[in-house]
C-alpha cells in the first residue's frame, strides 16, 4: 500500500518534472554541460550540446552564458529547426575566437544562428573575433588535417534565417571580417549594440543585412572603419534609427548590381543617426551593368561631424577600378535626404553621380546645411543624370529644381 503511493507521488513528480522540462523556461548553463572559460580550453562542445539540450526543449528555454569568463570557442552553427517555441540565449561572458593558426577549419563563419524562430541574443558580453590577428595577413596559411590550406578572413556573427529574431546589449569587437551578417531574416530587432574595431581594419563592416525584411536597427554605438551598416540585395522595410556612426565609411544602400546582377531593394528608412569622422555619410552606391531598383528611402535628422562625403549617390562605384562602362545600371528612385547639419571634410559635401542611361529619378533634399569642416572654406555639390527637388538646401544641387 506504501510504495503503491510512494510509486504515485513519484509518479507525480515525475508527470509535473516532465511537465516542466517540455512546457516550462528551463535554464541551460553551458558550465553544467562542460564548459570551462579559461580561454585556452575548447568550449565549442559544450555549448553544442547546451545548445541541443534548448532546441530539444519544447518550452521556452534559456541558454545562459555566465559572465567573468573568456570561453574559447571554435567556428559554431548554432543550428535549428528547433522544437522550442522560443530561445533565449544570454550572453554575459566573453566569446573569443581562435587564433588564425588554431582554427580547425577554414570556414567563412565563425558563429552562425541558422533556422531558429523566435531567438533572442541579448546581454551585457562580447564576441571577440580577434582580428587584428588576421588583418595583417590576407593570405593567411593554416594547416587542417595537415595539408597546408588558406583561410579566408571569416565573419564573426550571422544570423540565416532566423524569424522574429531579437539581438541587444552585447559588444562585437575586432571580427576579421563583418561582424554581423542578417540573412534571409524576416521580422529582426537589433539594438544597443557597441561594435568596435580599429579605424584602418580592412573589409569589417558593423551590420550587414541582405535577403530579409522588416528588420529595425536602432540605439547602436558603431565604429569599426567599414560600413557601419550595409543594406544589400533582396532587402524590404528595413528600419534604422539612433545609430552613432564611426569612425567607418557610413551607412550604405549596396553595393549593388556587381557582376550584371538584378537587385532589388525597398523602403529603407534612416532616422537620426551621427557620422563622426566617417568617409562617407548617407551613401548608395551601384557598379556599372546591374539591373533591378534601389527605391522608396530617406536619410532623415543627421548630424555630421568632419564627414567625408556625407550625401553620396554613385552609380560608377567600382573599388578595384576594374569595371567595364555598361548601359544598364540597378535604377535609383524615390530617394530623400532630409535635416542634414554639421560638418563635411571634403569640398564636395554632395556627389549625385548617375547613371546617364538610367537616371536617378524623384531625388528630394529637404532642409540641408553642410558647411565645411575647414573654417572659412566653402563646400559644394556636385550632380549628374538626376532630376528631383531641393528645399532648403545649402550647398545648392544644381541638378535638383530647387523650391522655397
Ligand atoms: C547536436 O545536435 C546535432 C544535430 O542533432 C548533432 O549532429 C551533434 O552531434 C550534437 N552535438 C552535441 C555536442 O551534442
Ligand atoms: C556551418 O554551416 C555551414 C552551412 O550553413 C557550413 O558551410 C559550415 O561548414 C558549418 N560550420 C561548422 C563549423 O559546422
Ligand atoms: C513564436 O512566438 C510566437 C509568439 O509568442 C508564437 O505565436 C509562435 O508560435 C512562435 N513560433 C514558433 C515556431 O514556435
Ligand atoms: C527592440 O528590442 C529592445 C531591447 O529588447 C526593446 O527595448 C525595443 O523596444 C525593441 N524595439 C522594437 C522596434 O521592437
Ligand atoms: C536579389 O534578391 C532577389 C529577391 O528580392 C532575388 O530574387 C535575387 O535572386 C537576388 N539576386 C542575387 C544576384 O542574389
Ligand atoms: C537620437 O540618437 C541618439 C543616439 O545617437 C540618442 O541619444 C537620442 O535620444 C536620439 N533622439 C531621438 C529623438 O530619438
Ligand atoms: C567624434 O569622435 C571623436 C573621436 O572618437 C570624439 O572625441 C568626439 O567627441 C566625437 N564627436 C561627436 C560630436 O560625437
Ligand atoms: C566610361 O564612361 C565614362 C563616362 O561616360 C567615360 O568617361 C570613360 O571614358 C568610359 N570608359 C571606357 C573604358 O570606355
Ligand atoms: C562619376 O563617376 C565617374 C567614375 O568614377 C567619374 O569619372 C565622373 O567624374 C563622376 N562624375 C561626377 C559628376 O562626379
Ligand atoms: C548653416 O549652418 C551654419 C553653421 O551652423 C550657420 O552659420 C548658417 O547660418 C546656416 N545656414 C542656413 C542657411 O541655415
Ligand atoms: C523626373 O523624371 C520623371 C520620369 O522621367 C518625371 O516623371 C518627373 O516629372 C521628373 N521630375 C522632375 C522634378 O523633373
Amino acid at each position: 500500500m506504501r510504495s503503491v503511493l510512494v510509486s504515485c507521488v513519484l509518479l507525480c513528480i515525475l508527470a509535473w518534472c516532465d511537465f516542466e522540462i517540455g512546457y516550462g523556461q528551463m535554464t541551460y548553463n553551458v558550465l553544467d554541460h562542460g564548459a570551462v572559460g579559461d580561454g585556452h580550453r575548447d568550449d565549442s562542445e559544450a555549448f553544442l550540446k547546451a545548445w541541443n539540450a534548448s532546441c530539444l526543449d519544447k518550452g521556452t528555454p534559456r541558454l545562459v552564458i555566465p559572465g567573468e569568463k573568456t570561453y574559447l570557442l571554435q567556428p559554431t552553427n548554432f543550428s535549428g529547426p528547433c522544437q522550442s517555441s522560443s530561445i533565449h540565449v544570454e550572453i554575459s561572458g566573453k566569446l573569443l575566437a581562435p587564433s588564425p593558426d588554431a582554427w580547425k577549419e577554414c570556414v567563412d563563419l565563425w558563429l552562425t544562428f541558422s533556422e531558429v524562430t523566435n531567438l533572442t541574443v541579448s546581454g551585457s558580453g562580447e564576441i571577440n573575433g580577434q582580428g587584428s590577428l588576421w588583418w595583417n595577413k590576407y593570405d593567411l596559411l593554416n594547416y587542417v588535417n595537415n595539408y597546408k590550406v588558406q583561410c579566408e578572413r571569416p565573419k564573426a556573427l550571422r544570423f540565416y534565417r532566423c524569424d522574429s529574431l531579437q539581438l541587444s546589449g552585447l559588444t562585437l569587437a575586432d571580427s576579421p571580417r563583418t561582424h554581423i551578417s542578417i540573412q534571409y531574416c524576416n521580422y529582426a530587432n537589433v539594438s544597443y549594440l557597441q561594435i568596435r574595431a580599429p579605424e584602418d581594419s580592412p573589409n569589417t563592416d558593423g551590420i550587414d543585412i541582405s535577403m530579409s525584411s522588416n528588420v529595425n536597427i536602432h540605439d547602436c554605438n558603431i565604429g569599426t572603419g567599414d560600413d557601419c551598416i550595409a543594406v544589400n540585395n533582396g532587402t524590404f522595410i528595413i528600419d534604422i534609427k539612433n545609430i552613432a556612426c564611426g569612425p567607418g565609411h557610413g551607412i550604405s544602400i549596396g553595393s549593388l548590381g556587381k557582376n550584371g546582377d538584378h537587385n532589388t531593394v525597398e523602403n529603407i528608412h534612416v532616422k537620426n543617426c551621427s557620422f563622426n569622422s566617417t568617409m562617407n555619410g548617407a551613401r548608395i552606391k551601384t557598379f556599372q551593368g546591374g539591373s533591378g531598383y534601389a527605391r522608396r528611402i530617406s536619410f532623415e535628422e543627421i548630424t555630421l561631424t568632419t564627414a567625408g562625403h556625407p550625401i553620396i549617390i554613385d552609380q560608377y562605384y567600382c573599388p578595384e577600378h576594374d569595371c567595364e562602362n555598361s548601359t544598364s545600371s540597378v535604377q535609383v528612385s524615390d530617394v530623400t535626404f532630409s535635416g542634414f547639419h554639421g560638418t563635411s571634410k571634403n569640398e564636395q559635401a554632395i556627389t549625385l553621380n548617375c547613371s546617364q542611361s538610367v537616371n536617378c529619378v524623384n531625388i528630394v533634399m529637404n532642409n540641408i546645411n553642410i558647411t565645411s569642416a575647414v573654417a572659412s572654406e566653402e563646400v559644394r555639390a556636385s550632380c549628374s543624370y538626376v532630376n528631383g527637388t531641393s528645399y532648403a538646401t545649402v550647398p545648392q544641387v544644381p541638378c535638383l529644381s530647387s523650391k522655397a
